[in-house]
């Protein structure tokens, strides 16, 4: 296992004029950790999975493996896993023969190879299929032998997932996931899993890295990306609504919507003629029946019942936003109403990024 190292690297495909597909980076994943790499279709994600297996040189920047640059290495000189989208078996082969393939060609002795087919096959729930041939099984079942073939070696710098659930069924999906973090502390492979899905991405991942638009956006926890977006993407990609953001101006040194001076957990003042706007979660929007600090007259928009919370959509100043209520039995106040930011679960945000 390795740590991978990217230096200023971007990526440009032929014939996309000056546009970035990756757009220059410089990043470290760490050896042994569980990476997902979480952004919209078409952000950049199986680029970079690519140049860092070698399908792709980079139009800049360097991959280094352990301090070895790589960057000019062929994808089978870089002792990488890869399992993509759809499933790469050999159908004539038997499901054991399937997943002992890789260990067969870096000439493992028979006892050890079966001892290491046997332990993935039993994490993926293979055992029973071992002695099928590949042919004869559904599209799970053979996305299954992809992911144990990706597993099955112990010494590869790090296992690359490209959205490898796409074909597998819901319910399956969701078992896959959970082993997957299993297989993490297992085997303790370096994991880098590109998907589109938040939830997939949060549990899977200690450390998500966020994309949009050939960027990466922000590294964090599963927490971090909830409780502190960096910039105004993740805000909106994670969590269900996304974050509110209120549109602020900014005098004598405060924040104010409508004219009412709102703290936040920023410390520094927003650069001049930037956007200004309040990031708050709709989980710790609250609502209040009197004016107070921090609080903001607003008028209900809607309200949507949804058994165990209430989603309640406010007029505030200008903008839409969204509370989660939880515990909601009481009844709403009528029209009229005031939103109150709690100072330490909302930040300002200067154009895309969030003040510190
Ligand atoms: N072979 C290619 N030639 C030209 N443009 C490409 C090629 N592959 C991807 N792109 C473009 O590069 C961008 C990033 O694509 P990709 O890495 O596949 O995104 P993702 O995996 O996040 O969906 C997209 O705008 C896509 O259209
Ligand atoms: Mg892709």
């Amino acid at each position: 296992m390795a740590r991978i190292d990217l230096q200023d690297l971007g990526h440009r495909y032929p014939g996309g004029g000056d546009s970035w597909a990756l757009r220059p980076m410089t990043m470290t994943w760490n050896d042994g950790g569980a990476y997902a790499l979480l952004g919209p279709s078409g952000c950049g994600k199986t680029t970079l999975l690519n140049i860092i297996s070698g399908l792709i040189a980079p139009t800049r920047g360097k991959v280094s493996f352990d301090g070895r640059d790589v960057t000019a290495l062929p994808p089978e000189a870089r002792n990488i896993a890869q399992v993509f989208q759809f499933p790469v078996v050999y159908d004539t082969m038997t499901v054991f023969d399937n997943l002992a393939f890789p260990l067969r060609n870096r000439g493992w002795d028979q006892a050890r190879l079966r001892q290491r087919v046997e332990e993935v096959a039993e994490i993926l729930e293979l055992q029973a299929d071992l002695g099928r041939r590949a042919r004869s099984l559904s599209a799970d079942q053979k996305q299954k032998i992809s992911l144990g073939r990706g597993l099955v070696r112990p010494d590869v710098a790090a296992v690359l997932f490209d959205e490898p659930l796409t074909v597998i069924d819901p319910h399956l999906k969701w078992l896959l996931r959970r082993k997957l973090k299993q297989i993490h502390q297992q085997l303790k492979l370096s994991l880098l899993y590109v998907t589109h899905d938040q939830t997939e991405a949060l549990t899977f991942a200690d450390h998500v890295v966020v994309m949009s638009q050939g960027e990466i956006v922000q590294i964090g926890t599963p927490e971090q990306l909830f409780e502190t977006p960096a910039h105004r993407f993740v805000g909106h990609f994670i969590g269900s609504p996304g974050m509110n953001f209120l549109a602020c101006e900014w005098s004598a040194g405060a924040a104010t919507i409508a004219g009412v001076r709102v703290e936040t957990s920023s410390s520094q003042s927003p650069p001049a003629g930037a956007a200004l706007s309040i990031g708050v979660r709709p989980e710790y929007l609250e609502l209040a029946s009197t004016a107070g600090p921090n609080t903001i007259p607003a008028r209900i928009a809607a309200v949507r019942d949804q058994g165990i919370q209430k989603m309640v959509q406010l007029e505030v100043g200008s903008t839409l936003a969204w509370a989660k209520l939880r515990n909601a039995t009481a009844a709403l106040p009528s029209d009229t109403t005031f939103a109150r930011l709690p100072p330490a679960r909302c930040a300002l945000y200067a154009d895309e990024r969030r003040v510190p």
